[in-house]
């Protein structure tokens, strides 16, 4: 039988009726869904193909007769960043405004720029073929189970071995549709971490207040006054529903919770062992008052802090206001090695101080 080609379009078209109702998918049930996986005998769901031009007829039925799987909806051949309301996350040519958690796109050329999700590149050789700082049956976000106990698959978007919804179920890259089930349909307009629809970004226990304004949401564009709401600790032991002990949950020795690495890791005050994450200001070496944070007075895109009560617009940056990791990191990719919000490497001094300064206003 012919082979059916299709390229994004098809998803422009197929989704284009998806309402904008935020972050709970509206339209008609056959944008997404395929009753049979069958049409005039031929199948109706479709796979990203590996050469990423395109897509082909994928004759095996999908987990909740999906018509995609995960990167097949959140993937564009375009230089758009939102397609038909879909957020999107891996582009085959360089995303014009990459969204907040930045874009699998540079991982392509070079695995060290973003993380290494099946489906998109191979798995990197040992040791990078494991969370690098890995913790065994770590405690996840908010107490919803354990991770695994050893770490033997690929990282995969969701599930036991991925980042996004419940990560107690959905153990292979067939499966993961388990550990989101649900989410796509859940009005999450409250964010309150008590289900994978209602925590931060489908990431399970995760607090946090979604950028949803218009033009900005999903951080398509964000500045000091429309950005995400992150989720912070004031100590690195204080919580378990930021987004930093969700990294932690993973990178265990790279977080001081004492579920994780801990104080013998990180440390728990100046000096550390391993740069702190939720750790707010009050609590550096000497007091905030004079030191060299309390120069960082406006929030900053390129290196932002979270709080205890995180919202959208606040741009003032005070002694409550805490260091994450993702102050330094994108989640997905960056144009920039270990997925860094700037060019670290750079062999000009201020470019890669300029993250660093952001903080350390009194180190050059
Ligand atoms: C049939 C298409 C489709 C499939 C398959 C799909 N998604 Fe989505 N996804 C969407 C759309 C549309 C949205 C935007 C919903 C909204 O906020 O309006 C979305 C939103 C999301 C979000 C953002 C939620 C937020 O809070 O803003 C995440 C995370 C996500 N999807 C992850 C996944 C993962 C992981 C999988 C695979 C298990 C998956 N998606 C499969 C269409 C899809
Ligand atoms: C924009 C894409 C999209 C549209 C439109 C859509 N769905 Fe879904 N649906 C999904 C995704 C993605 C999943 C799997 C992941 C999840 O549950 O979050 C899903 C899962 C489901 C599930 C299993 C999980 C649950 O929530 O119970 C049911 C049932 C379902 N959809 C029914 C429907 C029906 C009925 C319609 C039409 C009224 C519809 N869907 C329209 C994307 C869509
Ligand atoms: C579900 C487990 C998991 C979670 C959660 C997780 N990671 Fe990772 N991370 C991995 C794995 C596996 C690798 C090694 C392979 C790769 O690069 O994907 C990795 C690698 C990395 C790298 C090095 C990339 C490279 O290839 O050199 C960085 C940086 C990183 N992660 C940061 C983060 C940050 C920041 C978060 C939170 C937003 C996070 N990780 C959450 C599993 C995870
Ligand atoms: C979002 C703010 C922020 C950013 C960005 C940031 N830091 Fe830090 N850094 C801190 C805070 C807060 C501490 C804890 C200081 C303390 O406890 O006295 C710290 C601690 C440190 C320490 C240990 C100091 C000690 O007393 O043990 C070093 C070294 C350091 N940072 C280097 C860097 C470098 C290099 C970069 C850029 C790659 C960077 N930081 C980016 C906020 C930041
Ligand atoms: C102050 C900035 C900063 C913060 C905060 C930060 N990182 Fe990093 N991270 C870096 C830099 C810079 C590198 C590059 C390697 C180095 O300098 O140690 C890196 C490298 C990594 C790597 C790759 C390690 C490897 O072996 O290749 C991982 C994984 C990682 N970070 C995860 C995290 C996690 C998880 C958190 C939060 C718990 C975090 N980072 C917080 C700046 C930061």
């Amino acid at each position: 039988m012919k082979k059916i080609i299709l390229t994004s379009a098809f998803i422009v078209f197929t989704i284009a009726l998806s309402g904008l109702s935020h972050a709970k998918v509206t339209g008609v049930c056959y944008n997404c869904h395929t009753m049979h996986n069958s049409q005039g005998g031929a199948a109706m769901a479709y796979q990203l193909k590996a050469t990423l031009d395109g897509f082909e007829a994928d004759q095996t039925p999908n987990p909740c007769l999906l018509t995609y799987d995960c990167i097949g909806c959140h993937f564009s051949s375009t230089a758009n960043t939102i397609v038909s309301n879909t957020p999107i996350v891996l582009n085959s040519t360089a995303p014009a405004s990459p969204l907040a958690g930045g874009n699998f796109y540079w991982s392509l050329s070079d695995n060290k720029k973003g993380h290494n999700v099946y489906g998109i590149t191979a798995q990197e050789g040992s040791p990078m073929d494991a969370p690098p700082g890995f913790k065994a049956s770590a405690s996840l976000p908010s107490s919803y189970g354990t991770g695994p106990a050893s770490w033997a698959t690929q990282l995969n978007c969701a599930g036991v071995y991925g980042c996004h919804g419940d990560r107690t179920q959905g153990a292979t890259a067939a499966t993961v549709v388990e550990a989101m089930r649900g989410s796509h349909h859940t009005d999450d307009s409250a964010i309150d971490g008590t289900s994978t629809g209602k925590s931060y970004r489908f990431l399970r226990g995760v607090n946090g207040v979604e950028l949803n304004a218009a033009g900005y949401k999903w951080e398509q564009t964000a500045n000091s006054t429309n950005h995400n709401g992150y989720k912070g600790g004031a100590t690195p032991g204080t919580t378990t529903d930021s987004i930093s002990y969700l990294c932690g949950s993973c990178h265990g020795n790279f977080h001081g919770h004492g579920n994780l690495g801990g104080s013998s890791e990180v440390g728990s005050s100046s000096p550390w062992f391993r740069h702190p994450s939720d750790l707010a200001f009050s609590g550096v070496g000497g007091g905030y008052g004079g030191s060299e944070y309390a120069a960082y007075t406006s929030y900053s895109t390129t290196a932002p802090v979270a709080l205890s009560t995180p919202s959208t617009s606040t741009s003032t940056v005070d002694s409550g206001s805490m260091v994450i990791c993702l102050s330094c990191h994108r989640a997905h990719g960056s144009p920039y090695y270990k997925m860094l919000r700037w060019d670290y490497k750079s062999a000009t001094l201020s470019t890669a101080l300029s993250g660093c300064n952001v903080c350390h206003t009194s180190k050059n």
